[in-house]
């Protein structure tokens, strides 16, 4: 088969913000505790941060994390994870079935994400608590008055504050597994007047209101409409959230997933922009894309784990070659969209759903998924060219009529490189690409994930069996059936 990419240097699609490479941290499961802190490892800093880990977070490049939650964000008090470690309390956490230890809060991950080099994204507690906790927590964090809770920070050591610009106001809150679930009409008011406090006491700060937890919800839409409607001028951004997988086994039908993302995608957009013009508003609205990923492996294992254990091993997906074929589809299509989404953040970083996977007390490794993020997020800066892609489709399953092959290209800030990410969907039918709007750039490089056997994966003991697929450069470009790929031009 035969695919033809075309591009055309003046025209982009917008300026990629670098946000789009951000991930998140939940108080899930082994994702913090045995995570990224481990006092005692043998890899532990000063502060309990394991820089075996931290290594491999600094090669992904993520510009920001989403921090503590995630469904955890809704039953939290933050003030338990600040202050004198010996005086924090141990809670039963009701979203994860956990028992929470509070060793670390936003004193240490603050702390934690400079030295990993990000930006903190922090959520607020819209499901027990409501506007005064979320505007007392922006005192604490973002605030130089000489006031209560601006020296509360000083009193635990912070002098300076932290400068969190972006927040969440809550967590999937039309969920019914949500802590404190709300109906569209009332989170649409305590989002606004929260947003209205947190403003007041930090003008700076962008905020992100809650989408519907995805588009199967019954509420999809009209919770959006609603509010958008009510909290439109407060509002900065609005989320979405989406896990992919293939719990049938139908490979082919799973690696059309983009579509299912690219369509969400265009909604929210023609959503957002409806509301636009409804309020005559000069303003526009943008997307965080704040969870996505695959998540299906692990659920069945999920159902057998006693509660109220300290950090269980809770959504650990083993992810395999297809997984991150899929993966690196879902970045292509937050690239199309770059436009309007301006933040997404990889669910999650390290342990659940992740693409560093560590054993408590021992090693560290990759999983599939994490080379397609690697390769998009240090290689995908600059500007997101139109890359029209012209290729066959394939219909199996609920993916109808999905391109067997699509494209994005990235010019870098200093236009002297392209870099081409380029997926083919199709099991079994090589791809041999047609370029046009090249000219006066040299194919210097081309990476894949690709293999025979669409199901291996790696380990702690096999932690090389999926890694990237080096190709020598020639006349013609092949993209294999079923692969996700890399390539690299230069002038
Ligand atoms: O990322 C795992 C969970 O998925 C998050 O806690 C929640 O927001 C979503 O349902």
């Amino acid at each position: 088969m035969k695919a033809k990419v075309s591009i055309d240097l003046s025209k982009t699609i917008s300026k990629i913000d670098d946000r789009i490479y951000s991930s998140f941290i939940e108080h899930l499961g082994r994702a913090v505790y045995g995570g990224i802190y481990e006092p005692g490892h043998e890899t532990a800093d000063d502060m309990g941060f394991r820089q075996d880990v931290m290594k491999l977070i600094k090669e992904l490049k993520v510009p920001m994390v989403r921090y503590p939650g995630g469904n955890f964000v809704s039953g939290y008090n933050w003030e338990d994870g600040t202050g004198d470690k010996a005086l924090r309390p141990k809670k039963m956490e009701l979203a994860w079935n956990s028992i929470e230890t509070n060793e670390v809060g936003i004193d240490e991950f603050q702390e934690w994400a400079k030295r990993a080099e990000s930006d903190v994204m922090m959520a607020v507690n819209l499901g027990t608590r409501g506007a005064d906790d979320a505007r007392n927590i922006v005192e604490y964090c973002n605030s130089k008055t000489d006031t209560y809770y601006a020296n509360k920070r000083r009193e635990n050591g912070f002098e300076d504050p932290f400068g969190i610009k972006v927040w969440c106001l809550g967590n999937e809150m039309d969920g019914d597994w949500q802590i404190g679930t709300k109906r569209p009409k009332e989170y649409a008011r305590l989002a606004c007047e929260t947003a209205k406090l947190m403003k007041m006491v930090d003008p700076s700060i962008e905020l992100v209101a809650c989408g519907s937890s995805g588009p199967f919800m019954e509420t999809f839409g009209e919770w959006e409409e609603t509010v958008l409607r009510e909290a439109y001028e407060h509002l900065d951004y609005i989320s979405l959230h989406s896990y992919y997988g293939n719990p049938d086994n139908n490979s082919q039908e799973y690696l059309g997933s983009a579509a299912i993302m690219d369509k969400f995608i265009r909604d929210v957009v023609d959503i957002c922009d409806k509301v636009k013009a409804e309020k005559k508003s000069e303003k526009q609205i943008n997307l965080s894309f704040d969870e996505w990923n695959v998540w299906f492996h692990s659920n069945e294992q999920d159902k057998k784990q006693e509660p109220w254990q300290i950090a269980p091993p809770l959504l650990e997906d083993m992810y395999n070659l297809e997984d991150s074929i899929v993966v690196g589809d879902l970045m292509i299509t937050l690239l199309k969209h770059c436009d309007r989404v301006k933040i997404a953040c990889l669910a999650q970083l390290v342990n659940v759903i992740a693409p560093i996977m560590t054993v408590t007390g021992g090693g560290v490794w990759k999983q599939t998924i994490f080379y397609p993020f690697m390769y998009t997020s240090v290689n995908g800066r600059g500007s997101a060219l139109e890359t029209e892609v012209v290729s066959d489709t394939f219909t199996e399953g609920k993916a109808e009529k999905v391109a067997n092959v699509d494209a994005v290209a990235v010019l870098s800030e200093d236009e002297k490189t392209i870099s081409l990410f380029a997926v083919n969907r199709k099991l079994g039918e090589d791809a041999e690409l047609d370029l046009s709007g090249f000219e006066g750039f040299k194919l210097e490089s081309h990476v894949s994930m690709e293999g025979d056997d669409l199901k291996a994966g790696n380990s702690m003991e096999t932690p090389d069996n999926v890694t990237p697929v080096t190709h020598e450069v020639g006349d013609s470009i092949v993209l294999k059936g079923g692969s996700w790929n890399f390539l690299k031009f230069t002038r």
